[in-house]
């Protein structure tokens, strides 16, 4: 029944491309897509479950001490009170499963400002909300903790650390070079939907439905938190408006809604509320960069050195990889890089939108752009002068890589020709500048499983745990199975979200659409398999198209070959040795037109082009919805996004959407994007690879290096607010 692969060698024969029903690629929308502009998809917290109570979660008012709820008597006796609910199990970091473990701090000690500490049960939510603010939380024996990157104790993360060649001896040797030490503030996911769950218990059965990215793992961790057996689990999530790495694990809410609706005997539906998605979801660590280029006379790299400060919770092991492109993007035989972790007080950092290159890239990409200007070289050359032939650091060939195509491609796309020199053009009061900045991304395929049953009417279905974060997989995952068993598009249903449901890959690191796609190819592809056997055929001579399977010059309809049977069956692929045999990443190219006000130093982007090659692009409307989006977080990045922090306490000033800046439409021009045709044999039997991710990696630099060529201003604080920009002008 179960199609069992295993990814230890290129997938040569691109069968994708042999198929008659022409769906992968195409610009298909998402199915789903109408219920959500109607507003009848269910999103987590719009659940109505019989009985269902509310939980209000209660936030630290400090960063350290042990939590006192001194008026708990008086709270459960407001109107509509069920439970006032303080418990360890709320204190840890419910993402990193932690059964039976004390919180970080020790028992009922918080660990940073905003953490939430308890939940409040009531019969509505404006009761329980109106508890939760009535709750008087104290901390008891506080001390003072770090709470300030440049000031906390750091943790050298050894295993990050490379020293190859001399890179000092190559610095003082070089002809050009520079030295620069950039800082990228804290980034919060800020997703559209809050984290939200309803948690029902059925005896020792425990149903959570809400709002998550990897669901097979989702339900470990609460059952980790909770010290139940997984079985006795089932997380359901077929929408997620927008995660961004904040729904990777599962946040606070969740174990909240599973320990209050067990002590209140009822379903309890928990959402945090906005200003707590920012306090107390992932954040991105803020990061300090020092990038060290030395260079020829001709702008070729002779070092390369990348040391880099994030930070994080004492006790947790998440540490920005902001290395992690370093390592391949650029040739250089003297590399150094180093990355240290500083230990203080602000809430957890994790995984936000590419976490590592989405900043590490960013600032290669600005120390380039600095290289460029002192040697008198253009940046699209400079870049295409160090591309390395093979992986500069362990000499492995690269899967496929059209980075220089979309270096040259995206430039002339663009008009990089016409670019100004510096400080140059203007526009009225508007000082016009272009910037451009590379964009890389690892690959990643990760184990996953669907199920695919073709039925007796030549209709099929889908199915498996894996999520739709606005990514698109309902679309795409119809869209492979179609392309295989040969049916339109809309004879294909896609399930998704339920763990009852074969365990998928879960949304995250851009693996997505290959890995579960992949899933789905292998089930589909045993399925041909069968309906080959009934026609005793080879299958590969077996051509299937709108539900007719044609084999020796015959055509039959799939519902014949059937005959009243259906088929299921299940794939499932697993990483193999090409994970590790070659260099697997995405590449590509952001160009970016920028105007910043003479007089105010205000920054408008003008417009943008990104051009990206991921390997087979499974549906180009998805695609580059992705890359819109991530471009768009690269417009914020660059100029308005910014999680601040108080430097007394730690606690996030900007904790709502009207003070965390994210682009909104007058910001963002129109975009465009060019997707390169690539096919890549050792990332799947797709020849997909992940775009989910690509284009926010390095869309920031273009920005700001634009608004350097606009009006010779660097600010190497990001984000260029005007503020700073006016500073140097
Ligand atoms: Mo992503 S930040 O791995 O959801």
């Amino acid at each position: 029944m179960t199609e069992q692969f295993k990814m230890d060698a290129p997938a040569t024969e691109r069968r994708l491309d042999d198929m008659a029903q022409g769906l992968v690629g195409a610009p298909l929308d998402r199915p789903e897509g109408p219920l959500k502009v109607t507003g009848t998809a269910t999103y987590a917290n719009e659940w109505q479950v019989d009985g269902m109570a509310h939980g209000v979660m209660v936030r630290a008012p400090g960063n350290s001490g042990r939590v006192v709820l001194s008026n708990r008597d008086a709270v459960v006796k407001m109107p509509g009170v069920l439970s006032v609910i303080q418990d360890d199990r709320l204190l840890r970091n419910p993402a990193q499963g932690t059964a039976n473990e004390a919180p970080i701090q020790g028992p009922q000690h918080v660990a940073y400002l905003g953490q939430l500490i308890a939940v409040v049960v009531a019969e509505s939510f404006e009761q329980a909300r109106h508890a939760a603010q009535a709750l008087d939380v104290t901390l008891e024996n506080g001390e003072p903790v770090p709470v300030d990157p440049e000031t906390a104790a750091v943790e050298p993360q050894e295993g990050q650390a490379l020293d190859q060649g001399d890179l000092e001896a190559a610095m003082s040797a070089a002809e050009n070079s520079v030295d620069v030490v950039y800082t990228t503030p804290s980034h919060s996911s800020s997703p559209m939907e809050p984290h939200a769950s309803i948690a029902t218990w059925e005896g020792d059965d425990l149903i959570l439905r809400g709002s998550y990215q990897m669901l097979k793992y989702n339900r470990n961790e609460l059952a980790d938190s909770l010290g139940i057996h997984p079985d006795r689990v089932r997380v359901i999530s077929p929408y997620v408006g927008g995660g961004f790495g904040s729904k990777l694990g599962l946040a606070p809410e969740a174990v909240a809604a599973a320990i209050a609706a067990k002590e209140v005997g009822r379903p309890v539906s928990v959402a945090l509320l906005r200003p707590q998605v920012y306090e107390a979801t992932m954040r991105r660590s803020e990061t300090r960069q020092r990038l060290r280029l030395a260079a020829d006379a001709d702008g070729r790299l002779s070092g390369f050195g990348h040391d880099a400060r994030v930070s994080n919770l004492p006790g947790e092991t998440f540490a920005e990889p902001v290395l992690q492109a370093s390592h391949f993007l650029y040739a250089s035989a003297n590399r150094k890089m180093s990355l240290d972790l500083a230990r203080l007080h602000r809430l957890c950092a994790g995984s936000v939108r590419a976490p590592g290159e989405a900043v590490g890239v960013t600032i290669v990409e600005n120390a380039m752009d600095e290289l460029a200007h002192a040697a008198g070289i253009d940046p699209v050359e400079l870049r295409l002068r160090n591309i390395p032939e093979k992986d500069p650091e362990s000499g492995k060939e690269y899967s496929s890589r059209r980075f220089r195509k979309a270096l040259q491609g995206g430039a002339e796309a663009f008009g990089w020709n016409d670019r100004p020199g510096v400080k140059e053009r203007r526009d009225g009061d508007w000082m016009i500048g272009y910037g451009m900045a590379s964009a890389a991304r690892v690959n990643i395929l990760k184990e996953s499983q669907a199920r695919v049953t073709l039925r007796p009417d030549g209709t099929a279905r889908v199915e498996t745990d894996m999520t739709d974060i606005g990514t698109g997989t309902y679309a795409i995952l119809g869209q492979i199975a179609g392309e295989m068993l040969g049916l339109p598009r809309d004879k294909v249903d896609v399930v998704l979200g339920d763990t009852d449901l074969p365990p998928a890959s879960g949304s995250g690191g851009s693996w997505g659409a290959s890995s579960s796609g992949t899933s789905v190819y292998l089930a589909c592809e045993a399925i041909r398999r069968q309906l080959a056997d009934r026609l005793e055929v080879d299958e590969r001579d077996l051509l299937l198209k709108d539900a007719q399977a044609t084999y020796a010059n015959k055509t039959t309809a799939l519902t014949d070959v059937l005959r009243g049977d259906e088929i299921a069956k299940v794939g499932h692929v697993l990483p193999g040795d090409t994970s590790d045999a070659v260099r697997q990443a995405t590449f590509g190219a952001y160009f970016a037109e920028v105007g910043v006000h003479a007089a105010t130093g205000e920054t408008r982007v003008r417009r943008m082009h990104g051009s990206f090659a991921a390997g087979r692009i499974l549906n180009a409307k998805t695609a580059r919805s992705q890359c819109l989006g991530g471009m768009t977080f690269g417009i914020g990045m660059a100029l308005t996004e910014e999680l601040a922090f108080d430097p007394r306490d730690g606690h996030v000033a900007n904790h709502n959407l009207a003070e965390y800046h994210i682009p909104v439409n007058a910001d963002v021009p129109q975009l465009t994007v060019e997707l390169l045709e690539e096919r890549d044999d050792w990332a799947s039997p797709l020849q997909a690879k992940g775009i989910g991710e690509l284009g926010i990696c390095g869309a920031a630099a273009a920005i700001t290096n634009a608004i350097f060529n606009a009006t010779g201003v660097r600010v190497r604080d990001y984000p260029a607010t005007l503020d700073k920009v006016i500073a140097g002008l």
